[in-house]
């Protein structure tokens, strides 16, 4: 099994971006962490990310080919882009949104994704830990289906 695992703008700063909000680890630290909850899954990882909404997109067509699902934090893009909501739908395959920060504690416009209703399911507020148990969770999806 092959998940492909995407991270949105600012992502990259991750570490030094607004720690109280998004927490001391960098981007390779949470990369990391999935890498071994993977190997104990049994699945395979690939990473991407990107500042620009396009390049987003393109990851997850690509992903069509050889993945069986998306572990997606498109960071602001969540709040924006029907543009990537129609790019999951498109591909139709199982995704899950994750955030670090609870988003739907914080500003009103963070309350709202565009992707949300086309995931399996949302995520948020457990800094690292809503990505690993996103993969969980997308893993169990793949796996009893
Ligand atoms: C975020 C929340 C978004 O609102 C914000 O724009 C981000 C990060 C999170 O992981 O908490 O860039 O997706």
């Amino acid at each position: 099994m092959k998940f492909l695992v995407l991270h949105g703008p600012n992502l990259n700063l991750l570490g030094k971006r607004e720690p109280a909000i998004y927490g001391s680890q960098t981007l390779a630290d949470i990369n990391a962490s999935l890498e071994m909850l993977s190997s104990e899954l049994g699945c395979v990882l690939s990473f991407f990310q990107s500042n620009s909404e396009g390049e987003l997109i393109d990851a997850i067509q690509a992903a069509a080919v050889d993945c069986h699902g998306i572990l997606i934090n498109p960071a602001a893009y969540t709040h924006t882009s029907i543009a990537i909501r129609d790019a999951l739908s498109a591909v139709g395959l199982p995704s899950v949104e994750v955030h670090l920060s609870n988003i739907h504690s914080r500003e009103t416009f963070r309350h709202t994704s565009m992707l949300a209703p086309v995931a399996i399911g949302q995520i948020c507020g457990f800094g690292r830990d809503s990505y690993l148990l996103g993969l969980r969770a997308l893993f169990n999806h793949v796996k009893n289906k």
